[in-house]
């Protein structure tokens, strides 16, 4: 049987550059003989894909509590459904956000707590947690202009939590940058300034321990 694959995630506020990152990774990975898959949250199972719909959309309204549920309950269905199997499969997982997110934007930004969003999130996981967080780091303003320039580009309108005030994202930041200094051995802070193929070195230096030799 092979060892159990690797769980990567990838955390940041928008418009740090992890959908780029992930991409390029990937590229990467494969290059030094990984067989990695790339996942999204919330999403890549179609229950938690659905859930993305309902938790972004800005017609509806959705309080802190529901908010943290919706993120959970999509989450259970990815772990079950397909994280799960394909970590047993001996595959690693590029995770673009996972728990981390949670205890962030519900955690502090919506003033839930952070212990509480864990707590939740333990049931939602059922204990599984990243072997090893990338968090991309930059200046809020900076992220919020690159996010708003890239819906711009792709014709979209602002989602549900994109509305928020740039307070809110600072808070964000902020409370990201604890959840490192916390636990600097798993979550390791890269900076999202610098160009994209600059940035992807840096992950693959803070991967360098987990590859294969
Ligand atoms: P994105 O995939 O485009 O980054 O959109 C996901 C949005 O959902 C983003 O604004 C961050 C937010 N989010 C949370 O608030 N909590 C979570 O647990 C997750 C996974 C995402």
């Amino acid at each position: 049987m092979s060892a159990r694959g690797r769980l990567i995630t990838i955390e940041g506020v928008d418009g740090t550059g992890k959908t780029t990152l992930a991409t390029a990774l990937l590229g990467r990975l494969t290059d030094h003989g990984v067989d990695a898959r790339l996942m999204r949250e919330p999403g890549g199972v179609e229950t938690s894909e659905r859930i993305r719909e309902l938790v972004k959309d800005p017609e509806l309204t959705v309080g802190p509590r529901a908010e943290a549920l919706l993120y959970a309950a999509a989450r259970a269905q990815l772990v079950d459904q397909a994280l799960l199997p394909v970590l047993e499969s001996g595959a690693w997982v590029l995770l673009d956000r996972f728990v981390d997110s949670s205890l962030a934007y519900q955690g502090v930004g919506r003033g839930l707590g952070v212990d509480a969003v864990r707590d939740l999130n333990r049931f939602a996981t059922a204990g599984l947690t990243p072997d090893r967080t990338l968090l991309l780091s930059l200046d809020s303003q900076l992220a919020r202009a690159r996010a708003s320039d890239r819906g711009a580009a792709a014709g979209e309108a602002p989602d549900r939590l994109e509305r928020e005030g740039d307070e809110f994202f600072v808070r964000i930041r902020e409370a990201y940058l604890s959840l490192a200094a916390a636990e600097p051995e798993r979550v390791r802070v890269l900076d999202a300034s610098q160009a994209p193929s600059a940035v992807v070195d840096q992950a693959l230096a803070a991967l360098g321990d987990l590859l294969p030799g």
